[in-house]
């Protein structure tokens, strides 16, 4: 247990009441009125007409792609630089995915490299709006538009961010969110899929429910899943959403905090927020630039654990795993530098100001020496 975490959730009698009246009232499975209540609200919240709640954001990529017709033969669009659960969905359905660089300024996959990505069997791209930084979805859209694709955001990490004063979440065909325990609201585990699309609406909500025709129990006509979520899981995640706007307020005074006390800091490149970005912060980051501090990512890390301060290391890129490295059909230059430079600072919204304030003294002091 560190005293400064990365992330922490915020869980509060709200909270428990809501849970304890879905216990009370015996719909603790995946019937129950808070799955519909919290469906609505949160596609409300984004500006979505449907929300479909599922088992976790993985799941929700899944069922997406699934509902897409996306399978063999067909090629998926994903950033080098995410958690792997974005291209892990891709290589479930069968469907090859095809790996892009990020671009340095905002850290999301690089817009600009996405047309030489596309091929006649492209389908569909999946960005992903990283640490709370909204992808450039003015044109992202645009190329899909142009050449037939389907967006499916993954927004698993940027609950509320906002491109040009629109929520994202709000662009893609489908978009998908994960309310894991670190998320900026959570359900324990969770995720949900929204769309403006009735079809699809009936599709995935078949698709979660292992397939089974609405009208006629226990018969089916599609392969599908158990993808959903539980009554009592959204009852917590009802109660979470009502504060939303409070977590991310509170985000964005950390990162405020760290940009007022690190920004002086040579050799340190803070989180970024893009002209066009509202940014969630969802893990203020920093890159520490070794060569000109004198010190490995790494040693900076080792010396914030002994204060009790927990960071993490960037994911690594895709294309540098084994597992993932046949999808790669490029070169990679600026995930392979940001993934080695990149390293996640406590965000967690139980964090007071003097805590952030005392986590960046021990940075400068590790820093400058
Ligand atoms: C970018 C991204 N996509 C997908 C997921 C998967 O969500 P889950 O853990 O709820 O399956 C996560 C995080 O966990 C994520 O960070």
């Amino acid at each position: 247990m560190y005293k400064y975490p990365v992330a922490q959730p915020e869980i509060d009698k709200e909270e428990l009441k809501n849970i304890v009246e879905a216990v009370k009232s015996g719909w603790v499975s995946s019937k129950g009125k808070f799955i519909e209540e919290f469906e609505n609200a949160f596609a409300e919240y984004v500006g979505v007409k449907y929300g479909i709640a599922t088992s976790n954001g993985t799941a929700s990529l899944h069922l997406a792609l699934v509902a897409l017709n996306i399978g063999e033969g067909d090629e998926v669009i994903v950033p080098d630089l995410t958690f792997a659960a974005t291209i892990n969905a891709v290589i479930y359905v069968g469907a090859k995915p095809v790996i892009v660089d990020i671009n340095p300024d905002y850290w999301c996959i690089d817009s600009n490299k996405l047309e030489k990505a596309i091929t006649p069997a492209t389908k569909a791209i999946i960005p992903v709006h990283l640490y709370g930084h909204p992808c450039d979805m003015d044109v992202i859209m645009e190329i899909a538009s142009k050449y037939n694709l389907y967006v499916i955001e993954d927004a698993a990490e940027a609950h509320g961010a906002e491109y040009k004063g629109r929520k994202v979440g709000s662009f893609g065909h489908i978009s998908c969110f994960s309310f894991y325990g670190n998320k900026i609201i959570t359900t324990g585990e969770g995720g949900m899929c929204l769309t403006n699309d009735k079809e699809l609406v009936e599709k995935i909500k078949i698709l979660r429910n292992h397939g089974m025709d609405p009208k006629r129990r226990y018969w089916h006509n599609v392969v599908g899943f158990n993808y959903r979520m539980t009554n009592l899981q959204a009852a917590l995640g009802l109660a979470q959403l009502s504060k939303i706007e409070k977590f991310i307020e509170r985000k964005r005074k950390i990162a405020k905090i760290y940009l007022e006390e690190l920004s002086s800091l040579q050799g340190i490149t803070l989180h970024p927020e893009m002209p066009w970005a509202k940014c969630v912060y969802w893990l203020y980051s920093i890159l520490i630039d070794d060569e000109k501090i004198k010190m490995r990512r790494d040693e900076v890390a080792e010396k914030l654990e002994e204060n009790s301060i927990e960071t993490r290391n960037f994911f690594y890129p895709l294309h540098e795993m084994p597992v993932y490295r046949k999808y790669a059909s490029f070169t990679y230059p600026i995930s392979s530098k940001i993934s080695k430079q990149g390293l996640n600072l406590p965000s967690s919204v139980k964090l007071s100001e003097e805590d952030i304030k005392y986590i960046a003294t021990k940075i400068r002091e590790i820093v400058i020496r």
